[in-house]
């Protein structure tokens, strides 16, 4: 008899099959009882009557408790029509093992009632069983899955970067310091400066991978450890990797719409607003972002950065994800390319998810030149002996270049909806949160 996953059901109907899991939850009414179960691809509603099955299998089905382990044994039937079961299937019990009954006393601490963030979060291990947070990671891994597609199909070759680095890419204060043998190392904060090197290499390259960040802000965009995605370009300029993340994005968001339905279902999402994104993205520049911040009545002055209340404000104007591009130089990092005509902007962008997301994309041009980098280096207070092997692509055949980052926690909130990063990674690391 077939040992089956829940996923695989509709092709077994007629047929007596094995499905093993954890109760998910359990009805009951006398003669009938229906333990739902779940297999991590799906739940699955079963039934034992009382007059089918041997006593003992039904008073031991009717003592099962949420998240006992059990493999159930049954045919497979169609729900009948008028009545609704998850999957549109059901299994008639014949036999029932549990694996382990866990005691009345000592219940799974997560039950179908309220629970603070906090204790949810304390219980992360146990806490994504439940089916939104499921939904949340399977549509995390569709969107990992459209990512690599995306770069993939056209002709980009994944090369892999280092975590451990001698230096900082993305500014000192961020950085996480480990002791390496007998000198200091620290966590990547960006594959971007190993992806100059491989686009040298290979013409375009992406990397993909964890990233750190001793970010000292308690938001709900910030985690200390995530994931990103970094594609870099030879020859590219500051256009074609705005066009190449508005076609990545629109990719993205088809990918998830047409093969994570459900789970956008089970979050409740407003899938009417990722159905709008589709190129052309509104482009606008810095000053102009600032001009629209200031008519909302926001006083911020041209050569702020943005804080996340106005990346915020700026994100809700528009129905597509927005890109902001020429940034003050001072605002980013030291590797920018200046603009040609106005030397103290970046050649930079960042794209801002709608519905008040924020950035979830930055990049840009990077500087050619070895005399400005030097310079910047020296300016930025940076090791120069760390960024010998990085000058060095300035020596020997410099070329414009240019990239992107996008962090996946952040793409994953804003296509889920979610209010905070902290949902959208398996094991969520944080000012404050190192544990499970
Ligand atoms: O804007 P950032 O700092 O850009 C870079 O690191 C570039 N070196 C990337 C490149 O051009 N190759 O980070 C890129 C993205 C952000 O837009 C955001 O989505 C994400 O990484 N990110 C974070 N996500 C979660 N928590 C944090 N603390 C993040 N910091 C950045
Ligand atoms: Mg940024």
């Amino acid at each position: 008899m077939p040992c089956i996953y829940v996923s695989e059901i509709s092709q077994y109907e007629g047929q007596e099959v094995t499905v093993r899991g954890w109760l998910y939850n359990i009805r009951s009414s006398g003669k009938i009882i229906f333990p739902i179960v779940r297999d991590g691809t799906g739940l699955l509603q079963t039934i034992l009557l009382k007059n089918a099955v041997p006593a003992d299998v039904f008073e031991s089905a009717k003592a099962l408790t949420q998240e006992s382990s059990l493999e159930v044994t049954g045919l497979v039937r169609k729900v009948p029509e008028g009545k609704t079961a998850p999957g549109g299937f059901e299994l008639d019990v014949r036999s029932l093992k549990i694996g382990q009954l866990i005691p009345a006393g000592n219940p799974f601490p997560i039950t179908p009632k309220e629970h603070g963030v906090e204790f949810l979060m304390d219980q992360r291990h146990l806490w994504i069983r439940s089916s939104r947070q499921h939904a949340i990671l399977k549509i995390r891994h569709e969107i990992i899955r459209a990512v690599r597609a995306f770069f993939d199909d056209r002709g980009f070759t994944l090369v892999d970067t280092p975590i451990f680095t001698p230096a900082a890419c993305e500014g000192a204060t961020t950085l996480f310091e480990v002791g390496y043998f007998d000198e200091k190392a620290y966590l990547t904060q960006s594959g971007q400066l190993y992806n100059e090197a491989t686009a040298a290499a290979f013409g375009k390259v992406y990397c993909f991978g964890p990233t750190f960040r001793a970010e000292k802000s308690k938001t709900r965009r910030h985690l200390t450890e995530f994931w990103m995605v970094e594609p870099e370009v030879a020859y590219a300029t500051l256009d074609d990797i705005m066009c190449l993340a508005e076609e990545f994005i629109t990719y993205v968001v088809k990918k998830v719409l047409e093969s994570r339905r459900s789970e956008l279902q089970t979050l409740e999402r407003d899938v009417s607003k990722l159905e709008k994104i589709e190129p052309p993205f509104p482009r606008i520049s810095y000053d102009e972002a600032i001009q629209l911040l200031q008519s909302k009545g926001v006083s911020i002055e041209g050569g702020d950065d943005f804080g996340g209340t106005d990346e915020t404000l700026l994100s809700q104007e528009y129905d597509r994800p927005l890109m902001v591009h020429h940034y003050p130089a001072q605002v980013k990092a030291f590797y920018m390319e200046p603009d040609p005509v106005r030397q103290d902007l970046a050649l930079c962008v960042d794209v801002l998810a709608p519905e008040g997301y924020g950035e979830i994309i930055g990049g840009g041009q990077r500087a050619a030149s070895l005399d400005l980098l030097k310079r910047r280096i020296e300016e930025h207070h940076l090791p120069p002996a760390a960024f010998d092997w990085y000058l060095d692509l300035r020596k020997y055949g410099t070329f414009p270049h240019a990239g992107f980052g996008m962090g996946i926690e952040r793409a994953v909130a804003w296509i889920c909806g979610l209010e905070h990063v902290r949902e959208t990674i398996p094991f969520p690391r944080m000012l404050y949160r190192l544990r499970p």
